[in-house]
């Protein structure tokens, strides 16, 4: 029987999957969220969110798009890597994702499937011409781990973003990275008026921590009126993820496990001692937080 099953949950309440489902919306995901969701509906263009690694980026943004796909009238494009070597083949990935025929909206394209640049630059600008305009869909591109974009393709998105119509931007465009996206964007010159909302992410306080960790445990099944995590283990976790959601649920996940194997019902602060000491030992931790 899986641990869970023997503590009283329905589902794995602390997997590392970005699940959309188990994403508590603390103050910062929540402002990031709604934010976001008003710039692509007044079609604003560019919004850029930043925060460090396991501040809940991901996730976030699978929750953007499934907010994003309930509606009928977004077309979503998510990258999720973006690592490419060229101009070319960005542009390619960007026209094969959305679809897009580029016999139908290049005039120049030889129907044998050899186009240049220019040509990807002026289908993909038809395209979003139709969309956007004729069909009045929005048509969204979401770039996770944007901090790997190279400066080319990141030139690349302000030209894109550069059509437009009087009233609003063709293509809508929300980039999520870590803080050095900060540093690559600053050096492209005009990308940052381009900026219609910006937000970083910030690790959470200990009364997030317990509401995201009780979130979670509700989620997955857990009936039983008991705490599961005491207070003072619960503070104890937010020493030592500091506050980062997925050093919080890898913690989570390590103590329940262990209250499994010892045959315990809630997790204590001897227990998380217990776990932080064995990290220290191991080299993991250098100190235990106070
Ligand atoms: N607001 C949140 N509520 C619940 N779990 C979260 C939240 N934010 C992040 N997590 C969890 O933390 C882990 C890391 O999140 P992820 O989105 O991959 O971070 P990032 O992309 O910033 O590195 C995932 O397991 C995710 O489920
Ligand atoms: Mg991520």
């Amino acid at each position: 029987m899986s641990y869970y099953r023997i503590l009283g949950f329905d589902t794995e309440p602390f997997s590392t999957s970005p699940d959309p489902e188990f994403f508590y919306l603390t103050r910062d995901h929540e402002a990031a969220l709604t934010n976001v969701l008003i710039e692509l509906r007044l079609r604003r263009g560019l919004s850029v969110i930043l925060g460090d690694v396991g501040t809940g980026k991901t996730t976030l943004s699978r929750k953007l798009i499934r907010c994003l796909k309930e509606r009928g009238d977004f077309i979503v494009n998510f990258v999720l890597d973006p690592c490419f070597e060229n101009e070319h083949l960005f542009l390619s990935s960007l026209i094969r994702n959305f679809e897009v025929n580029v016999d139908q909206y290049c005039s120049s394209s030889d129907g044998l499937g050899k186009t240049t640049v220019l040509d990807l630059k002026e289908a993909l600008e038809k395209f979003l011409y139709q969309k956007c305009i004729i069909e009045n869909r929005t048509v969204t591109l979401i770039v996770d781990e944007a901090q790997k974009l190279t400066e080319s393709t990141i030139e690349m998105l302000r030209v894109i973003l550069n059509y437009e119509t009087n009233e609003n931007k063709l293509l809508q465009l929300v980039l999520l990275g870590q803080l050095e996206l900060h540093s690559k964007i600053m050096k492209i010159p005009n990308f940052l008026d381009r900026i219609s909302f910006k937000y970083v992410l910030n690790p959470l306080g200990v009364s997030e921590t317990r509401d995201m960790i009780n979130f979670r445990i509700k989620k997955a099944g857990y009936k039983s009126n008991a705490y599961l995590f005491l207070d003072d283990a619960i503070q104890l976790i937010h020493k030592v993820s500091k506050g980062y959601p997925r050093k919080i649920t890898l913690w989570c996940h390590r103590a329940l496990k262990a209250l499994v194997m010892r045959r315990k019902w809630v997790v204590d602060e001897g227990l998380m001692r217990d776990l932080i000491n064995e990290d220290v030992q191991e080299g993991w931790l250098t100190q235990i937080p106070h």
